[in-house]
């Protein structure tokens, strides 16, 4: 399976995951055959990617973190709560708990969880999918920092609803591609101050979980907005929804750019680390992600191509590869047990025909 770029699709290839939308439609099953009609219905919904089974590679099995299923409830229960925002109604408490208590169960009830691929999400589904995907990664952070339950609980309806005064500013500034005038910019700050309103006017949800929508663009530094706030000042539910909500907003594909691959992702935050992000929240996020995520075509130091089967939990950097080989023989490297091979360099999909015989 490898993900192809919408406009480097091509009719013939075959689907290796459902593409879902927002409501829950599938747009495309796995194993459907493209053709041209298909190809263009999804550069006219501007779905930027989509996982396509490659022959030429082994099929491996690429672990989620939560199952479709949960998703998508999840994904609903946001559209839900936009729709009745925008008809002024109150936000419905208990469907937002029910959602984001499946995801905490299931994350809680797995050992060893790792994060692999991004899901490919639609440009107009953007804020339901980047939510979904930074509630579950920042119940993981927080599991892995020792929260309890009821504090994953809170800290997953704060990530859930972050975005959520986003239904306020205007959809053209939102999905605007090009840089944003200081006006536009000062519009879109207001989502967290909007978002914190919204969740705090709503009964039955903590005030903990509003104020990740208020505090998930300050930084560290006192850099962020809308008060520049600094260090502790910043709700620690808030500094890891910061994290993750980078992490997510850099390797999720955008109809005008390629996603950054999760090495490059966690370069960014290393870098941001130093000043806008909390280290300790970043170091313990590094350990949830597979740096090179099972799937991950890459070039060895030796010089032999491979594909990532497998992760080892306590040294992310050093994953298994089966080796790619002319006669079909299956060979496999552990790299935590070979020190002296290396991953030289990630074969990202544009490079692939390099090195991959059609
Ligand atoms: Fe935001």
């Amino acid at each position: 399976m490898r993900k192809v770029l919408t406009e480097d699709l091509e009719a013939g290839m075959k689907v290796a995951k459902p593409l879902y939308l927002s409501d829950g439609t599938v747009l495309l099953n796995a194993g459907v055959i493209l053709k041209d009609s298909y190809i263009e219905q999804l550069k006219e919904r501007n779905i930027p990617a989509v996982f396509i089974i490659d022959e030429n590679l082994p099929e491996v099995e690429v672990p989620e973190v939560i199952s479709d299923q949960t998703k998508l409830q999840a994904t609903q229960t946001l559209r839900e709560c936009m729709n009745d925002i925008s008809l002024g109604t109150k936000l419905n408490a208990r469907k937002v708990k029910k959602a984001v208590n499946d995801i905490v169960d299931e994350i809680t009830s797995k050992n060893h969880v790792v994060v692999h691929l991004n899901d490919i999400r639609a440009y107009d589904d953007y804020t339901f999918g980047h939510s979904v995907n930074v509630t579950s990664l920042a119940i993981l952070t927080g599991m892995s920092m020792g929260y309890n339950k009821l504090e994953l609980r809170d800290l997953g309806v704060g990530a859930l609803l972050h975005d959520i005064g986003k239904i306020t500013v205007d959809e053209g500034i939102l999905l605007k591609p090009d840089s944003l005038t200081d006006e536009e910019f000062a519009e879109i700050q207001k989502h967290t101050r909007r978002g914190y309103e919204i969740i705090r006017d709503t009964e039955g949800i903590s005030s903990c979980s509003a104020h990740v929508a208020f505090q998930h663009h300050e930084r560290m530094n006192g850099s962020g907005y809308p008060r520049g706030l600094q260090g502790d000042e910043i709700l620690e539910f808030a500094q890891i929804a910061a994290v993750v909500d980078v992490y997510d907003a850099v390797t999720c594909d955008r109809v005008y750019r390629d996603a950054f691959a999760p090495h490059e992702a966690l370069e960014l935050l290393e870098d941001m680390m130093q000043a806008e992000l909390n280290h300790e929240i970043v170091q313990i996020f590094f350990e949830n992600v597979a740096i090179y995520p099972i799937g991950t075509l890459v070039e060895l130091n030796n010089g032999e191509i491979g594909i990532v089967v497998d992760v080892n939990k306590e040294d992310l950097s050093s994953p298994v590869i089966r080796l790619i080989k002319e006669d079909d023989e299956i060979e496999e490297i552990d790299l935590m047990h070979n020190e002296e091979i290396e991953i030289k360099e990630v074969i990202t999909d544009s490079k692939r025909s390099e090195y991959i015989e059609d």
